[in-house]
């Protein structure tokens, strides 16, 4: 494995079935204890957090190690002390860093300076621990996913991009029903398409949502204006209206259909209470995942646990 996991396309294809499969074992409790005894993890946070912060710290501490949080205007990324300062006194001291950053490029840099492991816990650009977490619900419901399909209704954003990147390795089909203007990038979506080629899925950008869930084995959604585009959201909540994920829209789909969203939602947004809270939402069962999916990363990454030869 790489030395750091800044996009899920750090990971190839062998590399996600290991960690998912040593994810269900540590969520088992067969693995993991004492695997990261001693070891220390800082965490960086520009942005606010929840599910991230509690599941690395928890985490860490249920590992044998420790982690350290880094508020946001602690140590002044960027502006008290430049990335690459920040990355090697942190690099004398921890194990590990993760880092929560509004630009990609900051994250890019920590890794970049720094001699040990780094994490991307979310930028601008993407969110590859939430893909893996999504990835573990799947596995988990469903043993196989080749063949099945994700439709992303939303936003081209930092989780889409990370979903629509781990979906070949999955051998999913990816679909994003998005409002005209609001695609992925197209960086991310040529790399997902040469990933798709070569495991034989498909990755398709449409703008109706009706036509995208047909055939939609999970549907997936995230807010309509992510952090650090609060300066856009009424007119952001104008566009998307149409792209909320209800009780018709599900219903359209297989009745199958499992739904999911990172979280935080914006509850009557893009999502519907009663979809949230449905029977056919696997939400909270993903933001579980978060805890143990991490820890394989982190015992990967960080720990002595090595991976069997592919
Ligand atoms: N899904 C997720 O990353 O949640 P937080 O922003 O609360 O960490
Ligand atoms: N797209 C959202 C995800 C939050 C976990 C954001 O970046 O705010």
């Amino acid at each position: 494995m790489k030395k750091d996991i800044i996009s899920i396309a750090d990971l190839v294809m062998e590399e996600v079935k290991d960690l998912l499969e040593l994810a269900r074992e540590v969520k088992a409790g067969r693995k993991g204890k004492g695997a990261l005894s001693g070891k220390t993890l800082a965490m960086i946070f520009e942005k606010p957090s929840l599910r991230t912060r509690v599941t690395f710290e928890v985490g860490m501490y249920q590992l044998g190690g420790y982690a350290v949080y880094l508020a946001p205007g602690d140590i002044g990324l960027d502006k008290r002390e430049s990335v690459a300062d920040v990355a090697r006194n942190l690099s004398r001291w921890v194990d590990g860093i993760m880092a929560r950053t509004f630009a990609h490029r900051t994250v890019v840099e920590l890794a970049q300076f720094a001699s040990v492991p780094v994490v991307n816990a979310l930028t601008d650009r993407e969110h590859p621990c939430q893909a893996l977490a999504c990835g573990l619900t799947m596995l988990e419901r469903w043993g196989d996913m080749k063949g099945r399909k994700l439709v992303f209704v939303g936003d081209g954003n930092n989780v889409a991009h990370s979903l629509m990147l781990l979906c070949p390795l999955l051998g999913m089909d990816f679909v994003i029903a998005c409002p005209e203007g609001y695609e992925p990038k197209g960086g991310i979506v040529q790399r997902a398409e040469v990933l798709a080629r070569k495991y034989g899925t498909s990755i398709e950008i449409l703008h109706d949502s009706h036509q995208a869930v047909r055939e939609a084995d999970i549907i997936y959604t995230d807010v309509w204006a992510s952090m650090g585009q609060e300066a856009e959201r009424e007119e952001r909540l104008k566009v998307f209206r149409p792209y909320q994920v209800n009780a018709q829209l599900l219903s359209e789909a297989k009745p199958s259909c499992v739904v999911s969203h990172c979280l935080p939602a914006r509850r009557g947004e893009e999502i519907t209470d009663d979809v949230l809270d449905g029977p056919q939402s696997v939400a909270l069962d993903e933001a579980e995942n978060r805890l143990h999916v991490q820890k394989a990363l982190l015992i990967r990454l960080m720990g002595t646990i090595t991976a069997p030869e592919p």
